[in-house]
């Protein structure tokens, strides 16, 4: 067999998931919007296609510029990706040589180990206290001049964030070893701060944002980097010729026009989260609080958490864990969706922790 380049030998990864998990009873594993999106939405986004649009080459400029100023950007500050986990891969093709540091937190977004390692980086990690905090100085004193990245995503992955204060002092102490921070946003709406008011000040910024998560559409993998755009100018080097679609943009342009489509979601997912959070309290279960639409979920002692997923996915109901390691060793993790679909899942849960008649 002929060998793969010789940073790719200790890499594996799964193939890609082919399993069909539309139209099944839940997706609570993956952090997307948990319900569809309404079929008028569909119907007015297909109304904007004309026929010579599905046969040329994509046409971004209309998305850009409403993108840049739905953000407050200017428009050259901005690089459409092909979803958020395309912009962070330019960064490290971008930008990193072998042999440099790459500072991310554990647990984190999976593939920023992988960039690491695909491009010949350093995996430096910073651990979580058990109880989910994070002092930035453990951070900043991984910093150095073999420091070429940090990763911070804010929200993060325990579904915390950090004060924009604490990103601020990381951003500083990396400037002065030349590194830069990439402040990966995937969830924000659900969380409102944003480090984009602090771009034209830092040129060792780069934000990554993506339309997956608040705004739904993670199958049309809509993404986007922005920095100074000196910045942009490079990481344009490293683009595929073409990778968000006519389709995909159309429909970014129709949510950006349509913001309460988004916006509703998230206050749905608050309310889901308020109801979860009582419902499993009332079963003797922690369930961290969260700035995200995920939950980690600590189930009552004595229960079994291998068991209530193995069970809850019998029943075509996915989530996620337990997980192993601090600080979520032994929690479980669930998309958060409405109000609504939480209480039919909540009866599924229920039922299988044998507590349907109890209250
Ligand atoms: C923190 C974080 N960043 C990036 C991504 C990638 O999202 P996408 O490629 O769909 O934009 C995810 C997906 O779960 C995520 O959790």
């Amino acid at each position: 067999m002929i060998q793969p380049k010789r940073l790719l030998l200790n890499i594996s990864r799964a193939p890609s998931n082919t399993e069909n998990r539309l139209g099944k009873v839940m997706r609570l594993d993956h952090n997307e919007r948990t319900t569809p999106l309404p079929q008028a939405v569909l119907d007015a986004v297909w109304k904007t296609v004309s026929p010579e649009e599905v046969v040329a080459y994509p046409a971004l400029e209309s998305l850009y510029r409403k993108l840049a100023a739905s953000l407050g950007v200017p428009r050259e500050c901005l690089l459409l990706t092909y979803g958020s986990d395309t912009g962070i891969r330019m960064v490290f093709d971008t930008y990193l040589n072998e042999g440099d540091e790459v500072v991310m937190l554990d647990p984190g977004y999976g593939m920023f180990p992988v960039y690491t390692d695909m491009f010949g980086g350093k995996r430096v990690f910073v651990k979580y206290d058990a109880d989910f905090s994070l002092p930035v100085t453990r951070i900043i004193e991984k910093i150095n001049d073999n420091t070429k990245l940090v990763i911070l995503a804010n929200p993060n992955h325990t579904g915390t964030a950090m004060a924009d204060g604490d990103i601020l002092k990381v951003i500083q102490v990396a400037a002065t070893h030349n590194a830069l921070v990439l402040v990966d946003e995937a969830y924000h709406y659900f969380y409102e701060k944003t480090m984009i008011g602090q771009l034209p000040a830092y040129d060792n910024l780069i934000i990554v944002r993506t339309m997956s998560k608040a705004f739904g559409i993670a199958p049309l993998r809509v993404g986007y980097l922005v920095s100074q755009s000196a910045n942009i100018n490079n990481l344009i080097k490293v683009k595929l010729t073409y990778d968000v679609t006519t389709l995909s943009a159309k429909f970014a342009e129709y949510l950006i026009d349509h913001p309460s489509i988004g916006l509703e979601y998230v206050r749905d997912v608050n309310e889901g989260k308020a109801y979860l959070a009582d419902e499993f309290k009332k079963l003797g279960a922690k369930v961290f609080p969260s700035v995200t639409n995920f939950v980690f979920v600590r189930l009552p002692e004595g229960s079994d958490a291998v068991k209530l997923v193995r069970a809850l996915e019998a029943r075509d109901i996915w989530i996620k864990g337990p997980f192993k390691g601090v600080p979520v060793d032994g929690y479980i993790r669930i998309t958060v969706g409405p109000r609504a679909q939480m209480a039919i899942f909540m009866e599924h849960v229920k039922e299988l922790m044998g507590k349907k008649h109890e209250g």
